[in-house]
């Protein structure tokens, strides 16, 4: 299987997380150390996850010198209504018609921020299974996220990502070892078909991501077990992604990895972290996720191994915010253009979670590959830091809170 990522990101605007802060009367750094947010990505008048969509699919076409007619399976992950029923897919086959190609199966997959992994999945299936065709499958994440006035607001942003699969791939599925933990809650939710604002319990949303985490982590754990006859811990992934709604958050998971492997008495955590987390030994697991000693004394004893397993995939996510179901997709597309001279051979893991809930944790092994396909070619293809600087920040946060006339493009921004 492989990927080759292309990311819109330079169309967008954005506001700088402290002028936020500012304006909203929050403390001095409760949005970038607090949330451990930069920036906050947004759509202009005249951009929407369509449109987005379209430029990186065009562009990633473009950029790999790909054939529209060579891609067989056209799958979206958003949770951003645009249409009930016409999916976002459909927008899409304008590309492919002028072509020729209307030959393209698969349609558009949602559930909160697991939608793009969804699709990712059924295109990795598609491409092992009897159905293939010897054409590539294309998956697009896409989403704007907004949130009503309040605490949540903050943790918005935009983004589309475009991923090609197919095999001989630089950056190639470990199937074997996913796993999934999937359960029924209310955590965040959209009843209100008429607005684009979720229904949100901040903190429950939290300890269900964590939740989520560990379930598949143990998961994870015992198939690898299973399958290779050794025990498994963050020891032997070189990087860890997270889906990351903000960046506190993906601190959090870390730590919570860490706490795991100390549960499970590995040999990555060190004697004297041992001796640290031994008073944490009998919580309960509820217990374990409302201390906040040992959230806090677990961050602290994982951050040597979180500023080199975790911190080159932070880039985009605190450049853009959360971009709901490319955030993973963007975090992993950092650890590619910020490490991709030294990826051959490494293993990343990666965990996806939607609310409502779905999740799942799954890992990569990367090699070179070969160009176009190479890490180096998709590293510079990405071109994250021109991306990033070509953005326009937005200085005149009055109309932050009149977010929702962003989507119904009748007025503009500044
Ligand atoms: N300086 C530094 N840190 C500060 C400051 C300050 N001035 N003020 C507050 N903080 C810290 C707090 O201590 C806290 O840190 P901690 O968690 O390490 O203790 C952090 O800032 C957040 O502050 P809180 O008051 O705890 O939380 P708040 O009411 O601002 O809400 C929340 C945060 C729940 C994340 C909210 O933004 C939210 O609901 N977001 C959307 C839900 C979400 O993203 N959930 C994640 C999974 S689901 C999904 O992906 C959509």
């Amino acid at each position: 299987m492989l990927l080759y990522s292309e990311l819109n990101a330079d169309a967008l605007n954005y506001w700088l997380q402290e002028a936020l802060e500012v304006h909203d009367g929050a403390s001095k750094g409760k949005y970038t150390i607090g949330l451990g947010q930069d920036c906050m990505a947004f759509c202009s008048e005249v951009e929407d996850v369509i449109s987005m969509s379209l430029t990186v699919v065009k562009s990633l076409l473009e950029k790999y010198h790909i054939d529209p007619k060579l891609i067989g399976r056209l799958e979206v992950g958003s949770e951003t209504v645009i249409d009930k029923s016409k999916s976002i897919k459909t927008w899409l086959m304008q590309i492919f018609e002028e072509s020729g190609n209307t030959d393209i199966e698969g349609v558009d997959s949602s559930n909160a921020c697991y939608g793009g992994t969804a699709a990712l999945l059924n295109c990795v299936n598609w491409v092992e299974s009897r159905c293939w065709d010897g054409r590539y499958g294309l998956v697009v994440c896409t989403d704007s996220a907004v949130y009503a006035e309040g605490p949540a607001r903050p943790t918005g942003g935009a983004a589309a990502i475009a991923m090609l699969i197919g095999p001989n791939a630089p950056i190639s599925f470990e199937s074997k070892y996913r796993a999934s933990h999937m359960a029924h809650v209310y955590d965040f939710y959209k009843p209100d078909l008429a607005s684009e604002y979720p229904v949100v319990d901040g903190k429950l949303s939290q300890t269900c991501y964590l939740m989520a985490l560990d379930s598949c982590y143990r998961q994870y754990c015992a198939k690898y077990e299973k399958l290779v006859g050794e025990k498994f811990s963050i020891s032997d992934a070189d990087y860890c992604v997270f889906h990351s709604p903000y960046n506190k958050l993906v601190q959090k998971s870390f730590a919570r990895l860490y706490f795991n492997d100390f549960m499970r008495n590995c040999s990555s955590v060190d004697n004297d972290a041992k001796e640290k987390l031994q008073p944490f030994a009998n919580l309960t697991s509820e217990e374990s996720y409302q201390s906040r000693d040992l959230e806090k004394g677990s961050q602290q004893l994982a951050k040597h191994l979180y500023d080199i397993k975790v911190q080159p995939s932070t880039l985009l996510p605190k450049q853009i915010g959360n971009m709901y179901t490319a955030s993973l997709y963007a975090a992993l597309a950092s650890v590619i253009y910020n490490k991709h001279a030294s990826l051959s051979g490494q293993r990343i893991v990666m965990f996806s979670y939607g609310s409502g809930l779905t999740s799942t944790m799954f890992s990569f092994k990367l090699n070179e590959g070969q160009h176009p396909f190479s890490l180096t070619n998709i590293a510079s293809v990405l071109d994250v830091t021109a991306k990033l600087e070509s953005r326009h920040v937005k200085t005149c946060p009055g109309h932050y809170g009149d977010m929702s006339f962003i989507h119904q493009g009748n007025q503009g921004l500044c």
